[in-house]
C-alpha cells in the first residue's frame, strides 16, 4: 500500500511519499516538491533533513545506539581491529582470514609517503595546526599521485593509499614539528603498533610498544571511524558530488572536523580543563558560563546534534579512562576534574531540560593524552580514524543511482531588483 503523508495549501493538496528506512524510521521524500508545488524547505542545519539514503551506519540518538553495517560499536571496540572495522565499513562486510592478510599487505605497500612531499612539510610554519597541514598535504596527493587511466583501479589505490598513508602523514608531521627525524612504517607491524612506532619512536630512546596503549588506540579508532551524515562527512560527500578526485574530498573533510563544534572538540575540552585546574577549579563558575546566554562559551564535550541521551562512544572512552591510566600508572588531575564536572552540569536543571551529556569527545582527549599524544594532535588522531568512513560514504555516494550534485537552494531575503548608481553619483 502507497505511503504518504498530504500536504495542503490554499485547498491544494499534493502528496508527498513516505520512505521507510531498515531501523523504521520515517521520511517525507520531498524530491519533487518544487517541481510539483513551487516550495523548497527550509532547515538551517539539516537538522531535519536527510541528504542521503546509506547502508553503513546506524545510530539512534534517543537510545544511544551506534552500529557499523548493523554491527553494535561496543561489539567492534571489544573484539575487532582497527584494519577489519575499516574493511566492514569500506566493503559492506567483515573480511574473512585470506582477504584480512591480502588487505594488511596491501596497506603495507603503500605506508610510505613520496620523499619529496617531506620538503612540503618542512615549509609550513612551526606554528601551524597539524589539521591545517593535513587537509593541505591530502589535498597535494593527488599531484604526486596523477590519476590513472582506468576508473575501477583508480578508485582501489585511491582508497589503499589514502588508508596506508595518512597514518604515515600524520607521524611525519609530528616528528617535523618537533625538529626531529621522521621515522619509516614497518612492515612487521600492525596497524595501531606501527603508528605509535612512527610517532615515538627516537635514535636515542627506541620505542616500547605497549599492549595496552596499542588497544586503547584501537579502541579510540574504531569509535571514531563513523558517524552517518555529521559535518565533515557531509563535506566529504558534497565535495566529493562535484565528482573531485577522493583526495579533494578528504582533504576538505579534515578542515570541516577541525572545527571546535565538530572534532576539535577534543582538544577543546583538556584546554577547558586545563584552564579549570588553572583557576583552582571553579566548576560551578564554567557550568554557569555554559548556561549564560549572553556568552558564547560551551561546554565543551556536552551536547550532540542526534544523541539526546549519553553517547555510546563516550560511556566506553569513560570506561577506558578508568581502565587504561591505573595500568600505566598514570594519575591525570583533568580525569577528576571532568568527572566532577559531568555530575555537576548532569545534576543541572539546563543541562537536564536540554538532553545535554557528555559527548565522545569530553572523555578522549584524557585517553591520549595517557598514550602521549600531544593536545595539538587530537582532532588529526579523530580524522585518522574517521578515515574509513568518510572513504565508504564517498564510494556509496558514487555508486548511488539516485546521484545528484549537492546543490541545496535558498530564500533570498535581500534587496529587491535595485538600479546601479554609478560611483561619482554615489
Ligand atoms: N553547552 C551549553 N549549552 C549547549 C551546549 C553546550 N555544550 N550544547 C548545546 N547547548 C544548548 C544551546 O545553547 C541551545 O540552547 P537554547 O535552545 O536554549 O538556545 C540548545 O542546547 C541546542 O543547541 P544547538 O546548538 O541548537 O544544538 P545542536 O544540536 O546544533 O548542537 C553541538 C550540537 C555539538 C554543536 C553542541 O551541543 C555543542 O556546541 N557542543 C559543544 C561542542 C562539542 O562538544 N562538539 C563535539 C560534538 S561530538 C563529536 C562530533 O561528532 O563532532
Amino acid at each position: 500500500m502507497e505511503d504518504y503523508v498530504k500536504l495542503e495549501y490554499k485547498g491544494e493538496v499534493y502528496r508527498l511519499p513516505v520512505v521507510t528506512g531498515s531501523e523504521g524510521e520515517k521520511s517525507v521524500d520531498i524530491s519533487k516538491l518544487r517541481q510539483v508545488t513551487g516550495f523548497i524547505t527550509l532547515d538551517p542545519g539539516y537538522a531535519n533533513t536527510g541528504s542521503c539514503s546509506s547502508a553503513i551506519t546506524f545510530m539512534d540518538g534517543e537510545k544511544g545506539i551506534l552500529r557499523y553495517r548493523g554491527i553494535p560499536v561496543e561489539q567492534l571496540a571489544e573484539k575487532a581491529t582497527f584494519k577489519e572495522t575499516a574493511y566492514l565499513l569500506i566493503n559492506g562486510r567483515l573480511p574473512n582470514q585470506e582477504e584480512l592478510t591480502n588487505y594488511s599487505i596491501l596497506l603495507n605497500d603503500h605506508s610510505l609517503v613520496h620523499e619529496d612531499m617531506r620538503s612540503f612539510y618542512q615549509k609550513f610554519p612551526r606554528a601551524s595546526h597539524p589539521m591545517g597541514i593535513l587537509s593541505s598535504m591530502v589535498n597535494a596527493l593527488r599531484s604526486f599521485y596523477p590519476a590513472l587511466a582506468d576508473i575501477e583501479e583508480e578508485s582501489t589505490i585511491m582508497v589503499t593509499r589514502l588508508l596506508a598513508k595518512v597514518r604515515t602523514m600524520a607521524a611525519m608531521s609530528y616528528k617535523i614539528s618537533r625538529g626531529h627525524r621522521v621515522v619509516y612504517p614497518r612492515s612487521d607491524l600492525a596497524y595501531c603498533a606501527n603508528f605509535l612506532n612512527m610517532m615515538f619512536d627516537s635514535p636515542v630512546r627506541p620505542y616500547e610498544l605497549n599492549e595496552d596503549v596499542t588497544n586503547a588506540l584501537r579502541v579510540f579508532w574504531i569509535l571514531h571511524a563513523d558517524h552517518e551524515q555529521n559535518c565533515s562527512t557531509s563535506a566529504v560527500r558534497i565535495v566529493g558530488s562535484a565528482r573531485t578526485n577522493l583526495y579533494a574530498a578528504i582533504s576538505a573533510g579534515i578542515a570541516a572536523l577541525w572545527g571546535p563544534l565538530h572534532g576539535g572538540a577534543n582538544q577543546a575540552v583538556i584546554e577547558m580543563l586545563s584552564d579549570i585546574q588553572r583557576d583552582g577549579g571553579s566548576i560551578e563558575h564554567v557550568v554557569k558560563r555554559a548556561k549564560d546566554k549572553n556568552d558564547p562559551f560551551r561546554l565543551m564535550g556536552f551536547g550532540h546534534r542526534v544523541y539526546k541521551t549519553y553517547d555510546p562512544r563516550a560511556k566506553i572512552m569513560k570506561k577506558m579512562c578508568d581502565t587504561l591510566l591505573p595500568k600505566l600508572t598514570i594519575r591525570d588531575p583533568l580525569l577528576d576534574i571532568a568527572k566532577k564536572l559531568e555530575e555537576t552540569a548532569r545534576k543541572d536543571n539546563y543541562f537536564i531540560e536540554h538532553n545535554l551529556y557528555p559527548n565522545v569527545d569530553f572523555y578522549s582527549g584524557i585517553v591520549l593524552r595517557a598514550i602521549g599524544i600531544p593536545t595539538n594532535m587530537f582532532t588529526v588522531m579523530f580524522a585518522i580514524g574517521r578515515l574509513p568512513g568518510w572513504i565508504a560514504q564517498w564510494k556509496e555516494s558514487m555508486y548511488d543511482p539516485n546521484w545528484k550534485l549537492s546543490r541545496p537552494r535558498q530564500i533570498y531575503t535581500g534587496p529587491t531588483e535595485t538600479e546601479f548608481i554609478p560611483i561619482h553619483q554615489r
